[in-house]
């Protein structure tokens, strides 16, 4: 048995207004697919939060400012919705692109200050691309919660400002990373790598690790970037795109962590671009 999917709108509609009408609370748990046990855990957090659950499946493609990652991206509906099965979701909403991008859609979302460094820069569109699709699947499922994982930290910021802002009622829900034994945040983008790309990737974590606990002992900035970046180009990244210190509230570059604060790293590794970021011991 596989989780129900619907693919429109009105269908969507026509089941969720029964929910409301009875007093149900809606959960929703917004993916591209490729379903790992990070996305099952929203699920399951979502699952002991709300009297309904709905999981969406959207390979958005406003959010890709590369073509090859657009077109690389796991496509893998029948398995996710056999993974979904045990945990008895009302429903996989999986839309046709046409019930999110309608012909003649010109609507976007675009935030600033939260989305002025790491991905921001880094990745131009992306952050449109994320918060509009995500508006849109807040506004179809009417959710009152909503899941996200602390893994994309950056992009649960944008998404939690966006709401606020735009005067959504939704509840945007920040869970915790969850990482292979070997400490590698999981990500859809790990199926990319081979047995020797996983080893190097698993070095990230440790390194964030190390570099943490030196800021918070008090070590100075620069120098504990430096040694970190350097650790992780030895280990077999081709490059670091960013290696930082942000305040966890306003995401504002810090170069101690004297707020509650979390290191942040995106880097590559045979060819694929990872990310993660921890949370900093406060001085
Ligand atoms: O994190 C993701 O998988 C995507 O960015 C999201 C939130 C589903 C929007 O497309």
């Amino acid at each position: 048995m596989t989780a129900p999917i619907i693919r429109t709108l009105e269908d969507l509609r026509a089941l969720t207004a029964g929910w409301r009408l009875s007093g149900e609370a809606v959960g929703v748990v917004p993916t591209m697919g490729a379903l790992h046990a990070g996305h099952l855990s929203l699920v399951e957090a979502a699952k002991s939060a709300c009297d309904r659950v709905i999981v969406t499946i959207f390979v958005n493609p406003r959010q890709f400012n590369r073509l090859e990652d657009l077109k690389n991206y796991p496509r893998t509906e029948q398995e996710d919705a056999v993974k979904l099965a045990p945990f008895a979701v009302d429903v996989v909403y999986v839309p046709d692109p046409n019930q999110v991008y309608p012909d003649g859609f010109s609507t976007n979302v675009s935030l600033t200050g939260v989305t002025d460094v790491m991905e921001g820069p880094n990745r131009p569109g992306h952050f449109d691309g994320v918060a509009t699709v995500v508006a849109k699947l807040f506004l179809q499922t009417g959710a009152d919660k909503a899941f996200f994982g602390e893994k994309d930290y950056q992009q649960l910021m944008v998404v939690r400002h966006m709401a606020r802002d735009l005067d959504i009622p939704v509840e945007v829900v920040g869970c915790p990373t969850v990482r292979e034994p070997s400490g590698l945040a999981m990500s859809s983008r790990n199926l990319r790598l081979s047995e020797q790309g996983l080893l190097k990737a698993a070095v990230l974590f440790p390194t964030l690790q190390e570099a943490a606990a030196a800021l918070s002992a008090g070590a100075g900035y620069e120098s504990t970037i430096r040694q970190a970046q350097d650790r992780l180009i030895q280990s077999g990244f081709e490059k670091v795109e960013y290696l930082e210190l942000h305040s966890a509230a306003s995401l504002a570059a810090l170069t101690r962590p004297s707020e509650p604060a979390r290191l942040f790293a995106a880097a590559w590794v045979e060819g694929i671009r990872l990310i993660d970021n921890i949370p900093v011991a406060r001085i």
